[in-house]
């Protein structure tokens, strides 16, 4: 199931927030249908935001009515800034956007026709690199996973949040490819049920044994010795290695510790962002709170009750065991293998 789809010059998303109940895909005919589409998480996942920005940016630049150059340019900018905002967390939007930008305004070429045609080709390489990097990713990860692994992992990483394939699903897919007969348990991951909906779906599909549970039983499945390895994906990793991933990874990572379990995050050179030097400087995305006081549509809390809902938490680096990349797994300094691994991409 792909979630993305860019077929007879058209895009479609898949609608992820009807999954697993029903497959129904978005027409994307205008730009501000993928904005909403992104901010409404119907597609979601860093690397699938930024693929889905990319082909957005396609979209909207062929509604622009100009014929010359520079108005064109100044249009698509226009598009790309509103893109970029729909969500603040997952540094794959703006590097996507920032990566069409820079292939578009470097063109020699002056005709609108042909400008769009470059663009098509950098959104079409931004989505094919993905799907490969996910797959180098499986291949040095699953070199971590033991034979029967028991792993938790937490949100969807799946290929339903990148162009394929997946990165922490990735990794496990990859270890199962190889015969490894793991198994996975899957955090519901409150309070949009990524884990639930999407993740144990994507594993079922697999046939990879899956075993839902609600994300409060993850210290008590640790203790009952339940779990070999934790491993997550990442919204935005910085250059001393915090990582942003789903509200509720840090909380993992330090039960991961306690229980000296190791805790891998897995992501593409994409997602790591050398120029913000910690997780403090993150921007953290808050959602509306009808996400935590409803389920189902139906209100679960006294009218009215003040709610915090932080779509993400940052994990220290110090409770990290290693990161996943297409390049290689990094280990700690990450400060030091991070500057090396991303200096190693731009060769
Ligand atoms: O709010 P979401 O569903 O976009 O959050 C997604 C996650 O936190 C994923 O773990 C992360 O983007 C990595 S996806 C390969």
């Amino acid at each position: 199931m792909e979630a993305i789809i860019w077929e007879n010059d058209r895009l479609r998303l898949l609608d992820q927030t009807k999954l697993p109940g029903s497959i129904e895909y978005i027409e994307c005919d205008n730009y501000r249908v993928v904005a909403e589409a992104i901010k409404r998480l119907s597609v979601r996942g860093a690397p699938a935001i930024g693929a889905a920005a990319a082909y957005g940016l396609v979209v909207g630049a062929k509604q622009i009515a100009a014929n010359d150059r520079a108005t064109f340019l100044a249009k698509v900018s226009a598009i790309a800034e509103e893109l970029g905002a729909t969500r603040p967390t997952a540094v794959n939007l703006r590097w996507a956007l920032e990566r069409m930008m820079m292939r578009l305004t470097t063109a020699p070429e002056q005709e609108v026709n042909k400008l769009l045609d470059i663009m098509l080709e950098e959104a079409h390489a931004i989505y094919n690199e993905d799907v490969q990097s996910n797959r180098r990713m499986g291949e040095y990860g699953q070199e971590l996973i033991p034979v029967g692994a028991r792993i938790l992992t937490h949100c969807n990483a799946g290929a339903l949040a990148t162009a394929g394939y997946g990165t922490a699903l990735g990794v496990i897919r990859a270890a199962q490819e190889k015969g490894k007969n793991v198994s996975v348990y899957a955090d519901e991951t409150r309070p949009l049920l990524q884990g639930a909906r999407l993740t144990t779906w994507e594993m079922v599909q697999e046939g990879i044994p899956v075993t839902l549970i609600t994300d409060n039983m993850a210290a008590y499945l640790m203790a009952k010795k339940k779990v070999d390895c934790v491993i997550v994906g990442a919204d935005r990793i910085t250059a001393n290695g915090d990582v942003a991933n789903k509200i509720g990874t840090y909380g993992l990572a330090v039960l991961a510790k306690h229980h000296n379990i190791p805790f891998y995050v897995a992501a593409p050179l994409s997602t790591i962002d050398m120029n913000l030097a910690s997780g403090d400087e993150i921007p953290i995305e808050e959602r509306d709170a009808k996400e935590v006081t409803h389920h189902g549509g139906q209100l679960m809390a006294p009218e009215g009750v003040q709610v915090w809902n932080p779509a993400f938490d940052v994990t220290p680096n110090s409770l990290v065991t290693a990161i996943i990349t297409e390049m290689g797994v990094v280990y700690p300094s990450y400060a030091e293998n991070l500057a090396k691994i991303c200096g190693k991409k731009k060769e």
